[in-house]
């Protein structure tokens, strides 16, 4: 504790104290069920955090978070789940096509903040969701329900409830399209943890991204597929993600991404088609377009590719994003592959950053991407041979080190 006379009108309850003498009750976490969702959490739901997920409406939120909310009925106590935008008979609705009926997970239809409260104080549920926060409102502001001023102030309310009473609580936040106005962006600050949740709406594949956690890291990703049945958790999402790859096609490379700790392979696909009217277009999806234009730009002049006339259409299969410079010698390769008309082995796995003057760049966590693709049945792996001077055999797996675009052109194509 301190030490020494405290002046009149100081507050004694949180008084300085040395670090060496704070005691951590250990943060417990507890677990959402879905473990693709306590990855990217850090581990676990931290009781008394607040917790924001944010992503495009019609995107999954109101799924995910009523299965998880009925794994946490389950097994951790009750939970109250406040929708103010469904009814309770919907929201009962789609948690019978979930399966996730369980007396414990309590449903309110409310947007009255002054409610939400009470009720949280009269329950002490073991964890709040609120769907969503741009529906909550608090009558004593001027500003309607939606607006900057009420989702933050709302927002402000239940940190206090959360961090009060050591409850967590879980908002959901639609992202606008008025440029994030009223939407999560404005509670980044306030929340201790933002995920988002994306996806193709055309595609099943759902990740879930950390982008600030005071609990944990924010490289990790969680990956769900969307079902009849609701979300479900994709284990192994480089399988899933090559399910689909058509073998042998020219333009298709599989190139090894790191996803937080984990390592994808992804199949990035490139066509090439010449333009005859003099303004060749570039349209990139998944991948980042500024880079996908310089590795243009780089086989264009150093590789001497003549793509002025024509059109590159780049995109990663399955409605994934991935903007990894460790992707770049994989762009390269499928797009000099659609251009030549030649495949790629569909048995090797290209990694590596790829510089302006056409040398092959070092990438980081090279061992966990090789032993990904080894471990998929990958025969070849073309790396930076900054990374690995030999050649060296991993799990049935050759690895060919390259140093430059050209040396992994010579590799894939063989001259
Ligand atoms: P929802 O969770 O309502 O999205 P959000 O809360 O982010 O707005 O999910 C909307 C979509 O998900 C909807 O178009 C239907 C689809 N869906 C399924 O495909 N399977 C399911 O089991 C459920 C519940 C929804
Ligand atoms: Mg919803």
């Amino acid at each position: 504790m301190a030490s020494g006379p405290v002046p009149r009108g100081v507050s004694t309850a949180n008084l300085p104290v040395a670090v060496t003498e704070i005691t951590c009750g250990s943060t417990t976490r507890f677990s959402t069920g879905l473990g693709e969702l306590d990855r990217v959490l850090g581990g676990g739901v931290v009781p008394g955090s607040l917790v924001l997920v944010g992503g495009d409406p019609g995107i999954g939120k109101s799924t995910l978070l009523l299965q998880a909310a009925d794994r946490v009925a389950r097994s951790h106590g009750t939970v109250l789940y406040v929708s103010g935008e469904e009814s309770v008979e919907q929201v009962r609705m789609r948690a019978e096509r979930l399966q996730a009926l369980h007396p414990s997970l309590f449903l309110a239809a409310e947007s009255g903040m002054e409610s939400v409260t009470g009720f949280i104080a009269g329950m002490e549920p073991g964890l709040v969701i609120i769907d969503s926060i741009q529906t909550m409102y608090l009558p004593d502001l001027p500003s309607a329900p939606g607006s900057v001023g009420q989702v933050r102030e709302c927002a402000a309310r239940l940190l206090h409830v959360a961090k009060g009473q050591n409850i967590p609580v879980v908002l959901v936040g639609h992202v606008t399209k008025e440029g994030n106005l009223a939407g999560p962006r404005v509670l980044e600050h306030m929340v201790d943890t933002v995920l988002y949740f994306e996806g193709e709406r055309h595609h099943a594949f759902r990740i879930l991204r950390a982008v600030k956690n005071r609990f944990g890291s924010t490289n990790e990703i969680g990956v769900f597929e969307m079902s009849d049945g609701g979300l479900r958790e994709v284990a192994n999402p480089s399988e899933v993600f090559l399910a689909q790859r058509p073998l042998g096609a020219t333009g298709s490379v599989v190139v090894a991404s790191m996803e937080g700790t984990r390592p994808v392979l992804l199949e990035v696909q490139a066509l090439v088609a010449g333009n005859a009217y003099n303004n060749p277009r570039r349209l990139v999806t998944g991948l980042d377009w500024n880079r996908a234009l310089l590795m243009v730009a780089v086989l264009d002049k150093r590789i001497g590719l003549n793509l002025g006339g024509c059109d590159v259409y780049l995109n990663v299969a399955g409605g994934v994003r991935a903007e990894e410079p460790a992707l770049d010698l994989g762009i390269c390769l499928a797009i000099a592959s659609s251009l030549k008309n030649r495949p790629v082995d569909q048995f090797t796995t290209v990694i590596g950053e790829v510089g302006l003057t056409g040398e092959v760049r070092a990438v980081s966590q090279l061992e966990a991407r090789v032993k990904e693709a080894a471990k998929l049945g990958f025969k070849r792996c073309v790396v930076p041979r900054n990374n690995s001077k030999q050649p060296f055999q991993q799990g049935g797996m050759t690895v060919f080190p390259v140093g430059s675009l050209e040396d992994a052109l010579e590799v894939s194509f063989g001259g």
